[in-house]
């Protein structure tokens, strides 16, 4: 089956799914996770291949940042996320920016006090012109960028209080990536490809495998499990890149232009996909330059100049 995506019996967190198989803490004193930004897989590289494993996940599940986990984290850890939460609960915002600036070196400021909640279940679409800032956006919703100021909170951490380690662990369990090239490593099996997004999680091989091909079924492509990336279409290749973002049951999906290197009957397929995971809990924020795709998404959000000028959530359009 190739055809359009149809959802499929979705896994709880693997955490509290599957107790036994993540690697236990290591030594508090193991090398760290790499550095802010390059945590493997790298989410906006070819993944790292022969990564030595789990470094970011012993850094989670060290004491210090167990101590550290907020309540609001725990109403991630069941698939009752997204929509399914209990709705007498308080939804913790899964994003929450307030008065974020960020300047790059040389003096350039691509954010300008963004203020931003996407809440759980949410698909939001942030749209504006090339260099609006929208992927450093993004960049920073995702934690692989730090703003200048302003504070940025995902699940309930405040992310200022993690050290880059711990937010590279913090991003490998929580955040999945999806970018305009699909970053597949060439040459390697879709269900292997998928599996790479969950090298840090700890989990044996044989059981992150399982999961991968999970996910692909989730994408549709329950029958493209061995194929390489050349043996598949670019729609085709961007849902293997979803279900290698899904695979470790994220609570955000961030997508930067998903379907800007695809034709539009494939960007077509891949922002269904993309509305059903939604429909399934997914919490999802997703770039695009197509205001045909925009116009169907539940939530907009327009950048200009760095500024949010149009929220459809709050009913604010600033001109
Ligand atoms: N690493 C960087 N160093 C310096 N300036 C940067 C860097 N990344 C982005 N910028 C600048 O920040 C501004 C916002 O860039 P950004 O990539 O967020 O725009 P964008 O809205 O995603 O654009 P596009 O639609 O073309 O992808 C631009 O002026 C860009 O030149
Ligand atoms: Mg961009």
């Amino acid at each position: 089956m190739t055809g359009t995506p149809h959802p499929v019996h979705r896994p709880g967190r693997h955490r509290g799914q599957d107790p036994g198989g993540r690697v236990p803490a290591q030594d508090p004193a193991e090398p760290g996770a790499p550095p802010l930004g390059t945590t493997g897989p790298d989410p906006t590289g070819t993944p790292a291949r022969g990564a030595h494993e789990s470094p970011a996940l012993a850094a989670y599940e060290s004491p210090a940042l167990a101590a550290n986990e907020s309540p609001a984290l725990a109403a991630y850890e069941g698939p009752g996320r997204g929509p399914a939460q209990d709705t007498h609960a308080p939804r913790t915002p899964v994003v929450e920016l307030r008065d974020v600036v960020k300047e790059y070196a040389g003096g350039v400021g691509a954010l300008d006090a963004v203020d931003l909640t996407v809440g759980p279940g949410e698909l939001v679409g942030i749209v504006g012109p090339s260099g609006s800032g929208k992927s450093t956006l993004l960049h920073i919703v995702g934690t692989l960028d730090r703003p200048t100021t302003g504070t940025v909170a995902v699940a309930g951490h405040d992310i200022a209080a993690l050290t880059d380690r711990k937010l590279s662990a913090l991003r490998a369990r929580h955040i999945g990536f999806v970018f305009q090239a699909f970053n597949l490593a060439p040459g390697v099996a879709a269900v292997d490809n998928v599996a790479e997004g969950l090298l840090y999680s700890g989990l044996p091989r044989a059981r992150r495998r399982a999961l991968a091909a999970d996910a692909l079924a989730r994408v549709g492509l329950a029958d493209r499990t061995r194929h390489r990336p050349h043996e598949l279409s670019g729609g085709q290749q961007q849902r293997v890149a979803i279900a290698r973002a899904l695979a470790s049951d994220p609570v955000l999906l961030l997508a930067d232009e998903p379907t800007g290197a695809l034709d539009t009957a494939s960007g077509e397929v891949v922002m269904e996909l993309l509305h059903t995971l939604n429909q399934e809990g997914a919490t999802i924020a997703v770039i695009t330059h197509d205001t045909e795709i925009a116009q169907r998404l539940p939530r907009r959000v327009r950048i200009r100049d760095g500024r949010v000028v149009a929220d459809s959530a709050r009913g604010k359009v600033v001109v």
